[in-house]
């Protein structure tokens, strides 16, 4: 079985990747968060992209760049640069429900006009330098859209389908329609992959049980709660304190080398995930709630790590 990394822009950075493979042993595959906006054609990467992609803040993971874009030229041009930096595949967004993004026609946005959606995808097919595995909801507002969407996936040569099987207008509320999965299965003549609320061991088993054929399983929202999962999944030891206070501390050096200040900030977002790893989450989240400035941040942190306890069975909700 293939454990992925899901990609979650703000969170799963090459900081979080790189903690994440030090204290918990590396995944099989980290998807970056999408990149955007795509360099124009003849330009390199922002600089901000350019640390995200850089392969020294990525060595000895598997890591797949994600790309959000509707404009085919950007994205060969991107794919080419990636390619030279020595990346195997590059994976196109098409599930992205935000708002601003669905009106610009990209990510889920994309899915709304198959035809469009056609020629973009067969053209960046053809020639991308880098195989194109792709990242998709399953509409944009009900399960009948699907059926030409894969129709479509299946004509366009792609590397892989990852499968999120929500509408845009779902956003993440509801259950996964774990059903257009089973479809996928049974007629794509490329892999596929699941992804969608496997937040326990046991949602894992109960997916593998309906879907046994299943090869690959991206998890996000649940690894940044419990980062043992994949471990647990695996057979191994659940979350230990002292390891998921490691993994933090690394977080957080990380975005404090990178960012200065606004590392607080971005830990605030991780803990948002990790209060569901303590007994006690409403209690994590009220210590964490006010703190603004490193001193406070970093107190708060130590009081969480020496009086709260973890989750027998952590399980984000
Ligand atoms: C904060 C946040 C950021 C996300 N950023 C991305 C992204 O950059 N690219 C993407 O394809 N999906 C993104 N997603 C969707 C996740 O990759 C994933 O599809 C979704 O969380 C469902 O999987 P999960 O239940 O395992 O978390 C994001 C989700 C969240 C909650």
């Amino acid at each position: 079985m293939l454990l992925s990394l899901a990609p979650m822009e703000g969170i799963t950075g090459y900081a979080f990747r790189r903690a994440h493979a030090e204290v918990f042993g590396a995944l099989d595959r980290y998807y970056t968060p999408f990149i955007s906006p795509l360099p124009k054609v003849g330009t390199p990467f922002s600089k901000r992209n350019s640390r995200e992609l850089d392969p020294a803040n990525n060595q000895g993971l598997d890591v797949v760049p994600q790309l959000l874009t509707n404009d085919a030229d950007r994205f060969v041009w991107a794919a080419g640069l990636l390619a030279d930096m020595g990346y195997k595949e590059v994976n196109l967004n098409l599930g992205c429900p935000s708002g601003t993004v669905v009106a610009k026609e990209k990510g889920s946005g994309l899915l709304r006009n198959p035809n469009r959606l056609e020629a973009f995808l067969a053209n960046v097919c053809e020639r991308s330098p880098l195989p194109v595995s792709v990242k998709t909801r399953v509409g944009i507002a009900s399960d009948d859209e699907y059926g030409e969407l894969l129709a479509l996936f299946c004509r366009c040569g792609i590397a892989e389908l990852i499968v999120h099987p929500r509408v845009q207008k779902d956003f993440y509320s509801g259950s996964p329609r774990q059903e257009l999965y089973g479809k996928t299965l049974e007629l794509a003549p490329f892999p596929v992959a699941y992804n969608g609320d496997i937040f326990t061991l046991g949602d894992y088993d109960a997916l593998l049980a309906a879907y046994p054929q299943t090869r690959h399983v991206m998890i996000g929202r649940g690894i940044v709660a419990n980062p043992a999962l994949a471990r647990e999944i695996r057979g191994g030891e659940g979350l230990a304190r002292e390891e998921l206070k490691r993994f933090h501390d690394k977080l957080y050096e990380s975005y404090t080398d990178d960012m200065g200040g606004n590392a607080v900030f971005r830990m605030k977002e991780w803990w948002s995930y990790a209060e569901h790893a303590f007994a006690d989450p409403p209690s994590v989240h009220r210590i964490m709630r006010k703190t603004r400035r490193a001193d406070e941040y970093e107190a708060a942190a130590r009081k969480i790590f020496s009086t709260e306890s973890l989750a027998d069975s952590p399980r984000f909700s």
